[in-house]
């Protein structure tokens, strides 16, 4: 907890990488959360469209929409009052071009309080992240893994294409990128990466050596299926079953509610 903390901002978030201390990210989708998760001390909370499977239910990212993004960027940034927060821009958001993208990574920055965006990265990508920088919108750039593209994929699996992901990287950065977001990445490759970039890069299974590290929130409280490159610090699942059985138990054995929560 950090009662003090200034807001962060993206020359803030960038200079961290100098500072050399470890920049740390999480996912979050509501403003219960969002609030517990900002006070707890992360330096950025992402939207993401992760929220098409941990909250929606889907196999993949693909359905989740603009409005569905809105909506919950406003929620999560009436909770954060500190941490740097960055909205992702759903599948078909901005593959069309650079006006599209303008468009909608603009309406997060008009009707919520997000600072940012994510935009996962093809190599037409670093002209729509141009274009976003030079119309004052901050850009995290998204490689390795790129979860909208599953089905050319075929699998989420690691991706090791070192001189591609070094090359996209770094046109990223020249076309004005503040962060690098690495998925999936091997650490050897993360680690070459985060020595060529002066921009910090945010690794999610890309090992130890990028400048920070993000996870889905879902997988640190244990809530469903935790992936292998990631770690659960609270079994979540069993707390909210064991809490829930008893509340079903209680009703159905007239224990619950007793004379402290009626009224007369
Ligand atoms: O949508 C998401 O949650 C992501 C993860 C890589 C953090 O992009």
């Amino acid at each position: 907890m950090c009662p003090q903390a200034e807001m962060m901002t993206v020359p803030k978030f960038v200079a961290l990488k100098k500072s050399g201390r470890k920049i740390v990210m999480l996912t979050a989708y509501d403003y219960t959360m969002a609030a517990i998760v900002d006070a707890a001390g992360v330096d950025g909370i992402l939207v993401g469209d992760s929220l098409g499977m941990v909250v929606q239910g889907h196999p993949n990212t693909l359905p989740v929409t603009m409005q569905q993004m809105l909506y919950h960027v406003e929620m999560v940034g009436r909770a954060v009052s500190r941490a740097l927060l960055v909205a992702d821009m759903p599948f078909l958001s901005y593959q069309l071009g650079p006006k599209q993208a303008i468009r909608n990574a603009g309406l997060f920055l008009k009707r919520t309080r997000c600072q940012a965006v994510k935009l996962e990265q093809g190599p037409q990508q670093a002209e729509v992240t141009r274009a976003l920088v030079g119309a004052g919108i901050p850009v995290m750039a998204h490689f390795g893994l790129r979860p909208q593209s599953i089905h050319q994929l075929g699998a989420y699996r690691v991706v090791r294409e070192a001189e591609k992901l070094i090359d996209e990287a770094l046109a990223a950065q020249e076309a004005g990128a503040f962060a690098v977001l690495l998925e999936y990445v091997p650490a050897e490759i993360a680690r070459e990466i985060t020595a060529r970039l002066e921009i910090p890069t945010i690794g999610i299974g890309a090992g130890p050596y990028c400048d920070g590290q993000i996870l889905v929130l879902h997988d640190i409280l244990g809530l469903g299926r935790v992936p292998r490159h990631a770690k659960a610090y609270a079994n979540l699942t069993d707390v909210i079953r064991e809490a829930v059985t008893k509340f079903v138990q209680e009703v159905r054995e007239g224990l619950f509610p007793g004379p402290e929560h009626s009224f007369s």
